[in-house]
Formats: C-alpha cells, sequence, structure tokens
C-alpha cells in the first residue's frame, strides 16, 4: 500500500505534470503564431512528455493499487512574452518541479514506501537531464538575443528534437 501522504503527493504530481504539459502547449501555440517554428516543436514535443510522466504516475498508483484522485488542472496563461522569457519560464518552472518530485521522494523514504521510492528515482534522474536541456537553450538565447538573425538558426536547430 501507499502511505496516505505521498498517495496524496503523488496525486498532486500527476495533476503537476498535467498542467505542465498545458503549460507548454501553451506556450509552443504562442511561438508559432510568432513563427518561431523550431521552438514551438520543441515545446510541443516537452508538452506531450509532460503528460507521458503524469500517465507513468498514474500507472504506478494503479499498479500499487493506490486511489487515483484526478483534479482540475489550471488553465495556463493565454499571453507570452518572447522566446527568451518563455525558456526562462520553463527553467524556473522545471526546478519547481524538480522540488516537488524531490518532496515526493521525501514522503515515500519517511513512509518507508521503498516501491515508491524506487519509482521515484526516475523522475529525479529525468529531471536533471531537463533542467540540462532547458538552461542550454536559454543559455543560447541569452547569449545571441532576440534581434539578429541567429535567434532564427537557434529557432531552425531546435525544429530537429
Ligand atoms: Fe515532468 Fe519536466 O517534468
Amino acid at each position: 500500500m501507499i502511505g496516505t501522504a505521498t498517495q496524496n503527493a503523488l496525486n498532486a504530481q500527476i495533476n503537476a505534470e498535467q498542467y505542465t504539459s498545458q503549460l507548454y502547449l501553451a506556450m509552443s501555440a504562442h511561438l508559432s503564431e510568432k513563427s518561431f517554428k523550431g521552438f514551438a516543436h520543441w515545446l510541443r514535443v516537452q508538452s506531450a512528455e509532460e503528460a507521458t510522466h503524469a500517465l507513468k504516475l498514474v500507472d504506478f498508483v494503479l499498479d500499487r493499487y493506490g486511489k487515483l484522485e484526478l483534479r482540475t488542472i489550471n488553465p495556463p496563461p493565454t499571453s507570452f512574452n518572447g522566446p527568451t522569457s518563455i525558456f526562462e519560464m520553463v527553467l524556473a518552472h522545471e526546478k519547481e518541479n524538480t522540488a516537488s518530485i524531490s518532496k515526493c521522494y521525501e514522503l515515500a523514504k519517511s513512509e518507508g514506501d521503498h516501491a515508491t521510492e524506487i519509482a521515484l528515482q526516475w523522475f529525479v534522474t529525468e529531471q536533471v537531464q531537463e533542467e540540462i536541456a532547458v538552461n542550454e537553450v536559454v543559455d543560447q538565447l541569452r547569449a545571441i538575443g532576440e534581434q539578429g538573425g541567429a535567434i532564427w538558426y537557434l529557432d531552425h536547430n531546435l525544429a530537429k528534437r
């Protein structure tokens, strides 16, 4: 059985991953409207990944005979600024998510729930990779700025994801 606090945290994490998926899709749509098709593609792929993270947790709760509680997904913002601001938001959001996963991990540990602890190790590792990937884009955007042609080169490169 999953401990009560851990189960609540996992249900909240499912909601957080679903919200993240919506947020990145909204960002992707905004950038697509601005003709940044590569940045938009990158975020759309990430949005799909976030949805799979939610499902991975759903399956884990079900496999452990836990109580799945799907919650209302808050709507993401409808207006954004340019690519640099958006990717800075993504980085900040991923850092929050890393903290949230760590909280789940600590709860599982404190409740002696080794199965959840082990399952969450995948997410801990994934967060390291996600922060690296987003940080790289933020660094590149900050280095080139948004006025010259270099941003379109970066946009072209991100379309290859
Ligand atoms: Fe599912 Fe980007 O964390």
